[in-house]
């Protein structure tokens, strides 16, 4: 079946999300009319009214210019899925609350669409998946007994980066056939031609690898932070000596909470697919998820916090963002109700939590904060009050 018979010429599933929409947008912007299927009215009819269901700094305006130009509409009507030549799937794919991934997320979402599918598309899976999911819905395809071609192109942007990182990164490129290959690298040639061509389950890894890394280095920093704060030293002071010109070093992060929805999860995906022989994988996640009891522990020597009110700035999973997915500040809350007299918390960007109070209000209540996330917000903030900051972002060091 060729092209001509498609009306647009990408179907994004899952296409209000925080990857989906940004994808969707930039696409659209570099002429592609593209439809956006998401199970979300309410998000959907967002979209339709040029609205971003969240904060992606740039993509408003773009949203609406493609919106304005019809490039870009958003529907739940699953019909959509046969409506374009190239289908991407950008679902989430969380890890349950046992950790465990679930492999069938994606099959089970396409399985539902799947009276939709037509010979001739191209169906691109863009979330991060557990390896194996590309070969599950190979087989999925042929049972079908639909001519679809599969490929696996893993999201590579960091949230808050969307509208630069489309235009600029690399795209990883897999498909078991050449056909598959070529008809996905000319997918992606309209964001870079840019492309790294591996196979699927090279890609699988490829992205599980990726932000496992990430994640293990927060966890070595968060380590060493420990470690330092212990002897009454400063993590921050020593890692400016050790990256001072250093080439070898220079990209050791700052110690600060390591949270949201990818790193974590997709370390516990890697540490499933190993039958959970991922000692590094598991250590991090001790570290990483560790580091909120850690301050609290800290701040307990320093202060009787049962009598204390403590206040937290920034409850976003990282700075700059509206996303509270797996955020720290939200562990890091739990802990202080039962141990703290009381707790109040704001966010700059948070829009979807009616216990928030505004920073003045916290500032003025509170006898100590703690830096939750490191919005620029506070980066100016003027207070007598103790405010152990992890992160360094006032610039007064880092030991609790
Ligand atoms: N968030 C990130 O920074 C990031 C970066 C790279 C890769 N990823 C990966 O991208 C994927 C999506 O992550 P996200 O953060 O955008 O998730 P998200 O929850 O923000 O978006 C997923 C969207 O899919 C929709 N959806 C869910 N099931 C559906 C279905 N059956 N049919 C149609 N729509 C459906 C949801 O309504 C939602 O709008 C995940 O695999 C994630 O690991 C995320």
């Amino acid at each position: 079946m060729s092209a001509q018979t498609f009306s647009a010429d990408v179907v994004v599933i899952g296409g209000c999300g925080h990857v989906g929409l940004p994808l969707a947008i930039v696409l659209a912007q570099r002429g592609a009319s593209v439809v956006v299927y998401d199970v979300s009215e309410e998000a959907v009819k967002l979209v339709n009214r040029a609205v971003l269901p969240f904060d992606e700094p740039g993509a408003g305006p773009v949203l609406e210019r493609v919106v304005a130009d019809g490039r870009l509409r958003a529907t739940t009507d699953p019909a959509a899925v046969g409506l374009a030549e190239n289908v991407v799937v950008v679902i989430g794919t969380p890890v349950d609350e046992h950790l465990n991934p679930d492999p069938h997320a994606i099959p089970r979402a396409l399985r539902a669409a799947a009276e939709h599918f037509r010979d001739g598309q191209l169906l691109v899976l863009r979330s991060t998946v557990y390896p194996g999911v590309t070969a599950l819905v190979e087989r999925l395809v042929a049972e079908l007994g639909r001519d679809i071609d599969v490929a696996f192109c893993p999201e590579r942007i960091a949230e808050g980066r969307a509208m630069v990182e489309l235009h600029a990164l690399p795209q990883i490129v897999a498909s078991r056939t050449q056909r598959g290959q070529d008809r996905a690298g000319a997918l992606f040639s309209r964001l870079t031609e840019d492309l790294v061509f591996v196979t699927p389950e090279e890609a699988e890894l490829a992205k599980l690898f990726t932000n496992t890394w990430r994640y293990i280095k927060f966890a070595t920093a968060n380590q060493f932070y420990m470690m330092a704060n212990d002897r009454g030293l400063d993590f921050e002071r020593i890692r400016t000596a050790i990256t001072h010109d250093y080439p070898r070093a220079a990209d050791m992060p700052g110690a600060g909470f390591a949270a949201g929805p990818c790193l974590f999860k997709d370390t516990m995906q890697l540490a499933a697919f190993s039958n959970n022989n991922f000692a590094l994988g598991h250590s991090a996640m001790l570290v990483n998820e560790g580091l909120p009891l850690y301050l609290v522990d800290r701040a307990e020597r320093e202060y009787d916090l049962r009598n204390k009110t403590v206040g937290i700035l920034g409850m976003a999973f990282k700075a700059g963002s509206d996303d509270i997915r797996s955020s720290l500040s939200y562990k890091l809350r739990r802990i202080l109700e039962f141990k703290a007299g009381a707790v109040l918390c704001t966010d700059p960007k948070v829009t979807v939590d009616d216990r928030l109070l505004p920073l003045a209000e916290v500032i003025e209540r509170s006898d100590v904060l703690i830096i939750g996330a490191p919005h620029e917000e506070y980066r100016s903030l003027v207070t007598d009050k103790p405010v152990i900051d992890v992160w360094n972002l006032l610039g007064n060091g880092v030991r609790v």
